[in-house]
């Protein structure tokens, strides 16, 4: 019966893992990083996502939204009430209806959604010929992998291999499993000090690739923090009542032979 059990756990893992490159036997498995939010006792790295919401906000939010946050999250990240106040005022955002029923735009509030860059899906479509920009909130959850698979599709753009022909405006990955290791989506980090850091790091792609990645990770789960930290305490809580509760048996049956 165990052994049936565990055949069929290794069954599925294997056959889920294959599934997700076997189409294509060269796609590359995503590279294998280290991550501040790695493991049972991972956190975020709060300067590394600040940075990466710069990197998200002057690259990638020219095309990709990331709908799910509001203003108001990034202070959960480090950012004061007043800068978030202030970055919420530098956007239009659509309200209404007015009195009149006339919808209207207005400076932004720290509880508005931050607003992307079209107006709907084919709007974007239009601007991309003919390709979606996702939206990048949940993106890390959505793939396998998602953390590493975004940090390697971002740094992983190169000239395709000989014999390999890549379509009109599509641009060769070998990390993009999706679509046959091609991709509507031009390289967005092409060269370093693209954006500019005011904590001093140097802005290499790698950098900026890292950065990213830790700011999609946060939108993807805000709540991980809480979430790893209830499940410590929740070992410490158990583990000290079984101490306790051994403690009572040996108490209780001491004198009984
Ligand atoms: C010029 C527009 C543009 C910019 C700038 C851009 N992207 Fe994209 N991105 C696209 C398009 C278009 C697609 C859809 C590609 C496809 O499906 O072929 C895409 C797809 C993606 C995907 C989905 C890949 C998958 O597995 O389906 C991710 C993740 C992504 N972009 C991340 C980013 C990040 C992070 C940045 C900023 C560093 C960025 N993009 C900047 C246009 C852009």
């Amino acid at each position: 019966m165990n052994k049936l059990f565990k055949s069929i756990i290794v069954l599925v893992l294997v056959s889920w893992s294959t599934f997700a490159y076997a189409n294509n036997p060269d796609v590359l498995p995503p590279k294998q990083m280290k991550w501040s939010f790695d493991g049972p006792l991972g956190n975020f790295d709060r300067t590394s996502i600040q940075r990466g919401f710069k990197v998200y906000k002057e690259v990638c939010a020219a095309c990709h939204s990331v709908k799910h946050l509001y203003f108001r999250n990034l202070q959960e990240i480090g950012f004061s009430a007043e800068e978030v106040k202030s970055l919420a005022a530098s956007y239009m955002v659509k309200d209404g209806p007015n009195d009149e029923g006339e919808y209207f735009e207005r400076p932004g509030k720290p509880f508005d959604r931050i607003p992307g860059p079209y107006a709907n899906d084919n709007a974007a479509r239009a601007s991309n010929n003919g390709a979606l920009p996702p939206d990048l909130s949940l993106i890390v959850k959505a793939r396998v992998d998602g953390a590493n698979y975004l940090y390697s599709l971002l740094t992983g753009f190169e000239p395709a291999p000989e014999g390999f022909t890549v379509g009109e405006n599509m641009h060769y990955n070998p990390y993009f499993a999706g679509g046959g290791m091609q991709l509507a989506m031009t390289p967005p980090l092409v060269s370093d000090n693209q954006v500019e850091y005011s904590d001093g790091t140097k802005a290499t792609i790698d950098q900026m690739a890292q950065d990213v990645t830790n700011f999609l990770q946060w939108a993807a789960e805000p709540e991980m923090e809480a979430r790893k930290s209830l499940g410590l305490k929740t070992i410490i809580f158990t583990a000290a009542f079984t101490l306790i509760f051994y403690i009572a048996y040996k108490r209780i049956w001491r004198n009984v032979k």
